[in-house]
């Protein structure tokens, strides 16, 4: 098959394993396509269950809510695995189960 995307290595913190992720793959669904059990509920940017750390690299965020992922938290380096496509090679640390 034809590799149509540009693809980049994601580092998972948490599990201690570095996946492939397309540039137009979200973080989690590269995490869960890998068998890595990241936490997650809604996958479309409304709860927050999947919230990150970027630890490094950049990513492009798909529109979320604000109740999920606020200015104050993306500024504090914080991300949502669901609406994050890689821009580069990233590392990224999940904050938990059940809320933050
Ligand atoms: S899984 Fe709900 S915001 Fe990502």
């Amino acid at each position: 098959m034809p590799r149509t995307a540009r693809s980049y290595r994601v580092t998972i913190a948490n599990v201690g394993r570095t996946i492939d992720c397309a540039a137009n793959q979200t973080v989690l669904e590269a995490a869960v396509a890998a068998g890595i059990d990241f936490p997650y509920t809604c996958a479309t940017g409304n709860c927050g269950t999947c919230c990150s750390r970027l630890d490094a690299g950049k990513v492009a965020l798909l529109p979320r809510s604000d109740a999920a992922l606020g200015p104050q938290q993306k500024k504090a380096g914080l991300t949502l695995a669901c609406r994050a496509r890689p821009r580069s090679d990233l590392a990224v640390t999940w904050l938990g189960r059940g809320g933050r």
